[in-house]
């Protein structure tokens, strides 16, 4: 890359390059088919609803101004614990981009938001053959699932229905 990116906080018009990006990492992740959300549905959720579903740092590329080299999508959960906290939803460095801080650069300032608002923590998940396990261990975070056999578990919608259906609810 010809120069430092520089990071800035996503507008409503960056959702077809954020969606552009979520494709690559689920592709870099083995899983291609795995985004459904469509342009407007990011514009809906990030910049049309109060408050926004999500919230997002992107980078642009210097060497192409249409387009953007890297990403960090957020949004704020709650711990019964500690109270509230930052979910990391994505991070993402374009390959050119990789390996000059720009990953770094995102999650800082990730984290700079979590320490500023008073969040308790950052929290995300990565798949276990990811080599950004060395990038997170790297900058600090630990990994949950080795220290406290912490695993993420998910009731889907089909999940979900098959429950009520079978729920005595009043
Ligand atoms: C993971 C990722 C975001 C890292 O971004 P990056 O721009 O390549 O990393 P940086 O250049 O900012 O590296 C920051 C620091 O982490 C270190 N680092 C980076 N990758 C590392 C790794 N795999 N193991 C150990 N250290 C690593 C760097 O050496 C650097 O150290 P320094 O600050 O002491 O100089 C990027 O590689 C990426 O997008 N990968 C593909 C998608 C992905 O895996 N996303 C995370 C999904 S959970």
């Amino acid at each position: 890359m010809s120069s430092v990116p520089l990071i800035r906080t996503a507008r409503k018009e960056d959702c077809k390059e954020i969606q552009r990006l979520i494709q690559e990492l689920a592709t870099y992740e083995k899983f291609p088919h795995a985004p459904k959300l469509k342009v407007e549905d990011l514009e809906r959720d990030g910049f049309e609803s109060s408050p926004p579903k999500f919230k997002c740092f992107v980078a642009e590329n210097p060497d192409n101004e249409e387009e953007l080299c890297g990403y960090a999508m957020y949004y704020p959960t709650y711990s019964a614990w500690d109270g509230k906290a930052i979910r990391l939803e994505d991070l993402f460095v374009a390959p050119e981009g990789r390996g000059t801080g720009l990953g770094k650069r995102l999650f800082s300032l990730v984290a700079k938001e979590a320490l500023e608002g008073n969040y308790c923590r950052v929290e995300f998940t990565a798949l276990g053959w990811n080599q950004a396990a060395g990038f997170y261990t790297h900058l600090g975070a630990e990994n949950t699932t080795s220290s406290e056999d912490r695993n993420v578990w998910r009731l889907y919608r089909s999940g979900m229905e098959k429950l009520l259906e079978n729920s005595n609810l009043n």
